[in-house]
């Protein structure tokens, strides 16, 4: 199957790990269940890829994809498939007919902040059956105080030179189950003990994504890759304790991320 994308979606789909995680979780989900009548949501659905894995095991898919550009493609790649349908829409708002026995939602983004995952699956849960299931169930978040050469708001290059220097421990701050209720305003207070000397200028957060019950992926160049968050320059000595307050709102975006020291 070739796809017809965006340069964006392009990347996406080069990006073979992620990729090879979310058609594992789709195989495990339908394993265990009666085929006939499935009904799936892909939200989100980008160029189509997800609907294109789940399509032999369901009954209908209805696909949402909010872009133009990229649904003009997408209705190239899925002609063929009689029980896929697909919306140009947002599916903030999107209402369904039918309730899903799974949502894949893949709009994922490092710790949620950029991309509409949670605005998204607020609207979306209504039309779950109540034995449904989400692709991926959640996620994991972790921090870490760090050095960093570009001391500006950037996401990691997964696999390229490493341009900063962990200064702690790295702390699991918060995890998301997507069946939950989830308030999109995060406020946490962070406590990192330090283990080498240095000077902090930033926090890593590292997301890592939890496909099902058997299958967690970290960050690959697609899937959210490291964001590294510029703080005020601080100078550290091994075994000091550091305590941070952590914002930001899920969904609209890395402008809302707002750090202090708590001394
Ligand atoms: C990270 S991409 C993933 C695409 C696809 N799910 C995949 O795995 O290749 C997220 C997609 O969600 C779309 N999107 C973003 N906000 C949306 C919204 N509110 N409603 C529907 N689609 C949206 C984007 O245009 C993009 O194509």
């Amino acid at each position: 199957m070739k796809f017809q994308t965006t340069s964006y979606h392009f990347n996406l789909l080069k990006d073979e790990q992620r990729l090879a995680v979310f058609y594992e979780a789709i195989l495990d989900y339908v394993k265990n269940q009666n085929k006939d009548n499935l009904i799936a949501f892909d939200v989100g659905c980008g160029s189509g890829v997800l609907s294109f894995f789940a399509q032999p095991f369901f009954k209908e898919i209805f696909s949402c994809e909010i872009d133009s550009k990229t649904f003009n493609c997408t209705k190239n790649n899925l002609n063929d498939f009689d029980n896929i349908s697909l919306f140009n829409d947002d599916a903030t708002a999107i209402s369904f007919n039918k309730k899903a026995d799974l949502i894949i939602c893949e709009m994922l983004d490092t710790a949620l902040i950029d991309e509409e995952q949670v605005p998204v699956l607020e609207n979306v849960k209504k039309y779950l059956k109540d034995t449904g299931e989400i692709i991926p169930q959640g996620i994991f978040n972790l921090a870490q105080l760090v050095n960093m050469e570009r001391e500006y708001f950037h996401y990691d290059d997964v696999g390229e030179n490493i341009n900063y220097k962990p200064l702690s421990n790295e702390i699991l701050y918060s995890k998301i189950n997507f069946l939950e209720d989830i308030n999109p305003k995060f406020e946490g207070t962070l406590d990192f003990k330090i283990r080498n000397d240095g000077e902090i200028n930033g926090v890593k957060i590292t997301t890592v994504t939890k496909l099902n019950e058997n299958i967690v992926c970290g960050p690959t160049p697609m899937l959210n890759p490291p964001l590294l968050i510029p703080l005020d320059n601080l100078n550290v000595k091994r075994n000091d304790l550091i305590r941070l307050n952590l914002k930001y709102i899920m969904g609209k975006g890395i402008e809302t991320i707002k750090t202090e020291y708590v001394r």
